[in-house]
This record gives structure tokens, C-alpha cells and sequence, in this order.
């Protein structure tokens, strides 16, 4: 096993004798030349604030910088860092070694969504959904260039959709949904949380379009109620309920 050093090092006040330290097994896999995923494993001392983006970082910086792996804002905004740590999709900068209470740390490439290689994986099927049920405010084009109208909306009005607009579109609900690890064509709750974000604005006129856009075979009904992707959402987004208030609509008992 690699012995990697460095963030505990250059930090760090805690004396060397009593610092910690995990193995860090990481996922090796490229799709065009691999036929199965093999696991690299390091040993990185951490301390209790250290992530596992920067674990991961630190293997790449002494030890093997071939490591494929996508972040950007390093602080659970910009949803680049999604994968699978031991066994739950995560973002791995708003998860701590320290809180997953293990001497060994796994991290893989997110469930259900296509390997680019290593940890690193295709969002095309996420981005495509997400565009196919309108993902903005719909106005007659007369409301928009009159310049006179404002869009006001009340706190009850705003309390009605405001978590699903926290969506940082990271993928993990998507990760963790077994109907989209059964139906490559299923829109997955991702999708179905923004068409209820939009669906229940007060402010918008895209209702009747965005439900017939969801109301199909691969479509809502699919959804089996797992609730696996509300269960981890780093945001707060609790797709499930969106997509049972979404339902609600279609049989007539929500307007
Ligand atoms: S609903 Fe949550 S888990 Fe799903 S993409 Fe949005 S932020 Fe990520
Ligand atoms: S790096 Fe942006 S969400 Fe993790």
C-alpha cells in the first residue's frame, strides 16, 4: 500500500504520534481499456477536518496524478464532486473522513451515470432531463416586454418551492434512484424535483406544459417511491415529496 503524506503535514499542530490515519481505496477504471474496476489503495493521514476531496487530492499530488477526478468550488456549491464513499453517494468535499467512522475509505464513480474514468462520470442523461422539463419561469412574451409588471410573490407563495431551488444538480438523487439503474430512459428525480420547483412557482404559466412533459411512460410513474434520493441530497432537496406533490397535480388533487 502507498503511504501518502502531505495536508496533515503542512497544517497541522497535532503532534505526528497521535495523528490518524486511513486507507483510502480508490477506484481505477477506464472504460477503453479495462474490462472491470481495480482498486488503488493509499494510506493518508488526516486530521478531523480533512475531506475526502482532499484525501483524494493528496494521493494525486504524492503519489499518482493520474487519478481522474472532477471538482471546482471545493465548498458543496457547484456539484462537480459527486461519487460513491463507502457504499453512499456523497459529495466528497462536504464529507469528512472523520464522520464515516471507518478505518478504510472507498470511493467509486456515481451509479447509473456512464465512466469517463476513474471517479469521473458523463452528465449528459442528468443535463438532458433537467432541460426537457423547462427549467426556468414561463410568461406570455406581452407580461415580459410590457416593462410595467413586476412578479410579485408573498413568503407563503415562496415557501412553497424554495429547498428544490437549492438543487446544485450534483447527481447524486440520481446516483442513488434504483428505477434509473433499470430505465436508461426514466427522467429521474433530479429532473422531477426542478419540474415541481417550477410547477409550484407562483410566478410561472408553464404548469399545464411542463406535467404532460413528465406525465409518460418513462416518465413520473416510474418512480417507485424508493425515497433513496431524498435520503441523499446534500441540499436539503427532498425530491421524493416533490415528486408525490407533482403527482398530486396530475390526479387533480393539488391546483
Ligand atoms: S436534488 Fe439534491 S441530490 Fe439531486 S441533483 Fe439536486 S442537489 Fe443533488
Ligand atoms: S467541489 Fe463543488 S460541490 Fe464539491
Amino acid at each position: 500500500m502507498a503511504q501518502v503524506s502531505g495536508i496533515a503535514e503542512e497544517r497541522s499542530t497535532t503532534p505526528l504520534s497521535s495523528r490518524k490515519s486511513v486507507t483510502l481505496r480508490i477506484t481505477r477504471y477506464n472504460p477503453e481499456y479495462d474490462n472491470e474496476k481495480t482498486f488503488m489503495e493509499f494510506n493518508v493521514p488526516y486530521e478531523k477536518w480533512t475531506t475526502v476531496l482532499e484525501a483524494i487530492l493528496e494521493v494525486k499530488k504524492h503519489f499518482d496524478h493520474s487519478v481522474a477526478v472532477r471538482y471546482s468550488c471545493r465548498q458543496a456549491t457547484c456539484g462537480s464532486c459527486g461519487m460513491v464513499i463507502n457504499g453512499k453517494p456523497r459529495l466528497a468535499c462536504f464529507t469528512k473522513i472523520s464522520e464515516l467512522d471507518s478505518d478504510v475509505v472507498t470511493v467509486e464513480p456515481m451509479n447509473n451515470f456512464p465512466i469517463i474514468r476513474d471517479l469521473t462520470v458523463r452528465f449528459e442523461r442528468l443535463f438532458n432531463s433537467h432541460h426537457k422539463i423547462k427549467p426556468f419561469l414561463i410568461h406570455e412574451d406581452s407580461e415580459i416586454s410590457s416593462n410595467e409588471k413586476e412578479f410579485l410573490q408573498s413568503p407563503e407563495e415562496l415557501e412553497q418551492y424554495i429547498q428544490f431551488s437549492n438543487c446544485i444538480k450534483c447527481g447524486l438523487c440520481n446516483s442513488a434512484c434504483p428505477t434509473m439503474a433499470t430505465d436508461s430512459s426514466f427522467v429521474g428525480p433530479q429532473a422531477l424535483a426542478q419540474a415541481y420547483r417550477y410547477v409550484a412557482d407562483s410566478r410561472d404559466k408553464g404548469k399545464d406544459s411542463r406535467l404532460k412533459i413528465i406525465d409518460e411512460s418513462h416518465g413520473i410513474w416510474r418512480c417507485h417511491f424508493a425515497g433513496s434520493c431524498s435520503q441523499v441530497c446534500p441540499k436539503g432537496v427532498d425530491p421524493a415529496m416533490g415528486i408525490q406533490f407533482l403527482r398530486g397535480y396530475l390526479l387533480g388533487f393539488k391546483s
